[in-house]
């Protein structure tokens, strides 16, 4: 039975409905059970699990790094701090390319493992075997096109994707092809934002921009990277909507000078 107190869950169709709608989606990463909690209480649609943990909370320079059962352990806590938003989780590098049994497996246990809601993976048409196969156990794939990070060493840079006409012909028939299989959704990451709006407008599932303007159906941010925990990665997206670093550097400055000075705890801190 539903508990009336509690928000209704977004699935997959409501992402279908609010593009239809034309209510944009919002969509944040997280990767622990406290930042999830807050994100998800906020109101986002959209908590993405995403493979980008082995940046901000492994400090690996790549995303390339991090395992199946370390993507488990990040998803299994966001979901235990979400109530109303979908939660996608990433699947990691070489879980799921050139090996659709491989690729099956994967997504089966972050699904059962997690209690997450569904899986996203990197690629387009190279990996529309694997995806079919996910996608005929009945678990939900959103794509990635444009910039995939899992493929930094082939791109060789993080510059902008899809410029020239031949990467951009390809990309559009990516995104057909993605929608057919049968993915929900599809994130498009640092690609140009006349081509970004022209690929949602030319499919029916909703499209979420990372650096592909504003044309799309949603955005999707690195949640550390909004919330200013760095300072290090400066890309043009990104708007930072608050300085933690400063606020969290300050804090931890004041309660260092309160434990030296014999000012922490006081009295009424104490039994
Ligand atoms: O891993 C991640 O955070 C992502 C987003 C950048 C879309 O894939």
């Amino acid at each position: 039975m539903s508990d009336p107190g509690k928000a209704k869950r977004v699935t997959t169709h409501t992402l279908q409905e609010m593009k239809a709608e034309g209510i944009p989606i919002a969509m944040l990463t997280a990767y622990d059970f406290s930042l999830a909690r807050l994100v998800d209480a906020a109101g986002v649609d959209v908590i993405l699990v995403g493979d980008s943990a082995s940046n901000v909370m492994a400090g690996h320079e790549t995303t390339l790094p991090i395992t199946l059962d370390q993507m488990i352990y990040h998803a299994s806590s966001v979901v235990r701090g979400v109530q109303r938003a979908l939660v996608v989780v990433d699947l990691p590098f070489g879980t799921y390319q050139g090996n659709t049994k491989g690729a099956l497996n994967s997504a089966i246990r972050i699904m059962k493992e997690s209690g997450a809601h569904a899986v996203k993976l990197e690629g387009g048409r190279e990996v529309l075997g694997s995806i079919q196969r996910i996608l005929s156990a009945g678990i939900p794939v959103m794509g990635h096109l444009g910039l995939t990070p899992q493929s930094i060493y082939k791109f060789g840079t993080y510059v902008v994707r899809a410029r020239e006409q031949e990467e951009a012909d390809r990309l559009r028939a990516d995104a057909k092809l993605l929608e057919e299989a049968g993915c929900f959704a599809l994130v498009l990451e640092k690609i140009p934002a006349d081509l970004a709006r022209e690929v949602a407008q030319s499919v029916d599932i909703p499209v979420i921009g990372i650096g592909a303007g504003g044309g799309v159906d949603g955005q999707v941010l690195v949640l550390h990277d909004m919330l200013g925990i760095n300072h290090e990665f400066n890309p043009r997206f990104l708007r930072r909507y608050a300085d933690l670093h400063g606020t969290i550097t300050d804090a931890v400055g004041r309660y260092i000078e309160d434990v030296r000075s014999h000012e922490f705890p006081n009295t009424d801190e104490q039994y």
